[in-house]
C-alpha cells in the first residue's frame, strides 16, 4: 500500500518535473509571426448579399450537389460576412496577431468584369480590414482563393488566357483599395489543387476531369496572371504601399520507398511542387527539366502535333522568374513515391515515371489525403531552402482535419509535431518567418463540405447562428501565443 502510494507520489509530482528537464525549450523566434487563416468561399457565406454575383463554386454546389461529400454548399457557411467582428474577437482572444483571409472575386465585381464595382462588397473588406488592424491584427490577403465569377468560368476560366487579364484588373482593385491598409498579399492560392483537382479532375470546379492536358494549361495562364500583379504591384504600388507579395504553394514531401532511393523523391518534388515553383523561384525560371523531358516525349509517343505541356518564351521565362518577396508554403502531409518502370518506346505512367502512397503506420485524419508525418514537414523546408535559396519561407497553411470533436486532442499531437519540426528547421539555417495554421474555424471544407473540419474553433452549422465554440486547441494556441513557446501536448490530454 505504501509502495503503491509512493509510486503515486512519484509519478504525480516527479513526473512533470523530469518531463519538463527533458523537454527542451521550444521558444519561437522574436520576430517570427503566428496567424490563423480563412478562406472567402469556405466562411463568408451571403452568397447573394449586397449584390454579389455568382461565382463558380456557387454555382458547382447548386448545379452539381452530389460533387461535395454532405450535398452542402457555401451559401451561408460560417455566415462571416455578418459575423466579421466576432471572428475578429476570437483571434483577438485566442491571441493571433495575424490573419489571411481572401477576397471574394464577385463580391467586387459582381457581373465579372471590372466596368462594374460593387461598393458593398468593397465596404465588406474595408470594415473587416479595419476590424481586424483596430484589434492589433495584421491583414495578410489572399486575392485568389478558388473563387472566380462564373462567367469567367463559363468562358474557359483559368484554361482561357483572358483570365491573366481578368485575374490582372481585379487585382488592381484589389491593391488600390486596400494596400494602403494591407503590407501582406498573396496572389493566387493553391494553383495545383485547382489546376489537377478541377480541370484536370472531379474534385474542385469546374470537375472538366482532362486529366495531364487542361491542369498544364491551366498552371501556364496561373502562373502568367501571378507574375502580371506581381509586375503590377512593384511598378504602380510597391513604392507608396511598401509591402509584399507572393504567392502561396502546396508543396508535400516525398519520401523513397528505401533509403537508398534518393532520385524518384527529387522527381516527385519537381513535379508537386517544381511545377509551380521552379519558374518563379529557380535561379533559371521555367518548368523543371524532367517536366518537360518525360511530358514532351510522352506528348510525342501519344502522336500529339506539341507536347501537352505548354511552353513559355524566353521573354516570359524572366518575366515570371522572381516574382515574390517570400515563399508561400502551405503543408499538410507527406506521400512515399515510386518509381515505375518505363519500357522501351512506351510512356512514363502518368507523364511523371512514379506513383505516390503512404506509409500504413502513418496516423490518419478525416481527411483521406491528410496522414500525420511531422518529419516530413521539416523536410520540405530544408528541401525549399536547398532549391531555391534563403528567401523568406512563409508558412501559409498547415492543420489537422477530424470530425469535429471540442477534445481534439490529436489536432494539437498533430500541431505540437509540426512545429517541432519546423523550429528544428529554422535551426537548421531555413529561414521560415511566418506561421499560419488552418483554420481559425470550421468551415466548407470544399468536396468534403462540412463533413471534415479544420478549424481549432468549432462551428455549428446546424445552428442559423453558426455558434463558435472553443476547442481544446483553441486553448492550447491561446497559451502558446502568451507563452511563446511550444507546450508539451501531455498538459491538455486530461480534462483540464
Ligand atoms: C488548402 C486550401 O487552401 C484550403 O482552402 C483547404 O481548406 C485546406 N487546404 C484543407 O484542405
Amino acid at each position: 500500500m505504501r509502495f503503491t502510494l509512493s509510486l503515486f507520489l512519484l509519478r504525480m509530482f516527479i513526473g512533470p518535473i523530469l518531463r519538463a528537464h527533458c523537454e527542451q525549450d521550444w521558444s519561437f523566434p522574436k520576430d517570427f509571426r503566428i496567424g490563423a487563416a480563412s478562406a472567402a468561399y469556405q466562411v463568408e457565406g451571403g452568397w447573394n448579399a449586397s449584390g454579389k454575383g455568382e461565382n463558380n463554386w456557387d454555382w458547382f454546389t447548386h448545379n452539381k450537389p452530389w460533387s461535395i461529400a454532405d450535398q452542402s454548399n457555401g451559401d451561408v457557411a460560417c455566415d462571416s460576412f455578418h459575423k466579421y467582428k466576432e471572428d475578429v474577437a476570437i483571434l483577438k482572444d485566442i491571441g493571433f496577431n495575424f490573419y489571411r483571409f481572401s477576397i471574394s472575386w464577385s463580391r467586387i465585381f459582381p457581373t465579372g468584369f471590372s466596368n462594374k464595382i460593387s461598393k458593398e462588397g468593397i465596404q465588406y473588406y474595408h470594415d473587416l480590414i479595419d476590424e481586424l488592424r483596430s484589434n492589433g491584427i495584421e491583414p495578410f490577403v489572399t486575392i485568389y482563393h478558388w473563387d472566380h465569377p462564373q462567367i469567367l468560368e463559363q468562358m474557359g476560366g483559368w484554361v482561357n488566357e483572358l483570365m491573366v487579364d481578368s485575374f490582372t484588373d481585379f487585382s488592381r482593385l484589389v491593391f488600390q483599395e486596400f494596400g494602403p491598409k494591407v503590407k501582406y498579399f498573396a496572389t493566387i492560392n493553391e494553383p495545383s489543387s485547382f489546376c489537377s483537382g478541377g480541370y484536370g479532375g472531379t474534385l474542385k470546379a469546374p470537375a472538366w476531369n482532362l486529366t495531364l492536358n487542361a491542369e498544364y494549361m491551366c498552371m501556364h495562364n496561373v502562373l502568367k496572371a501571378h507574375a502580371k500583379a506581381y509586375h503590377m504591384y512593384d511598378q504602380e504600388f510597391r513604392s507608396t504601399q511598401n509591402g509584399k507579395i507572393g504567392i502561396v504553394l502546396p508543396c508535400q514531401y516525398y519520401f523513397g520507398q528505401d533509403n537508398n532511393d534518393t532520385v524518384t523523391p527529387d522527381i516527385a518534388f519537381q513535379y508537386d511542387c517544381g511545377w509551380m515553383a521552379h519558374p518563379i523561384f529557380s535561379k533559371v525560371g521555367d518548368y523543371p527539366k524532367i517536366m518537360r523531358k518525360r511530358i514532351d516525349e510522352n506528348s510525342r509517343i501519344q502522336g500529339w502535333p506539341r507536347s501537352r505541356l505548354p511552353t513559355f518564351t524566353q521573354k516570359e521565362v524572366e518575366y515570371i522568374r522572381g516574382t515574390a518577396d517570400y515563399f508561400g508554403l502551405n503543408h499538410y502531409t507527406s506521400y512515399i513515391a515510386v518509381p515505375v518502370k518505363r519500357e522501351t518506346g512506351k510512356v512514363w505512367e502518368n507523364d511523371r515515371g512514379y506513383y505516390q502512397t503512404v506509409d500504413p503506420k502513418w496516423p490518419v485524419s478525416a481527411s483521406s489525403w491528410l496522414k500525420v508525418v511531422p518529419e516530413g514537414f521539416g523536410n520540405i523546408l530544408r528541401r525549399i531552402t536547398k532549391e531555391y535559396g534563403k528567401l523568406p519561407i512563409y508558412v501559409t497553411e498547415n492543420g489537422y482535419a477530424d470530425h469535429g470533436s471540442l477534445n481534439d486532442i490529436e489536432r494539437i499531437k498533430y500541431y505540437y509535431g509540426y512545429l517541432k519540426e519546423m523550429l528544428v528547421a529554422i535551426n537548421d539555417g531555413c529561414n521560415v518567418k511566418v506561421y499560419i495554421a488552418w483554420s481559425i474555424i470550421d468551415n466548407f471544407e470544399w468536396q468534403d463540405g462540412y463533413k471534415n473540419r479544420f478549424g481549432i474553433v468549432h462551428v455549428d452549422f446546424n445552428d442559423p447562428g453558426r455558434k463558435r465554440t472553443y476547442k481544446k486547441s483553441a486553448k492550447w494556441y491561446k497559451d502558446l501565443l502568451k507563452s511563446r513557446k511550444l507546450l508539451p501536448v501531455h498538459n491538455y490530454t486530461n480534462n483540464n
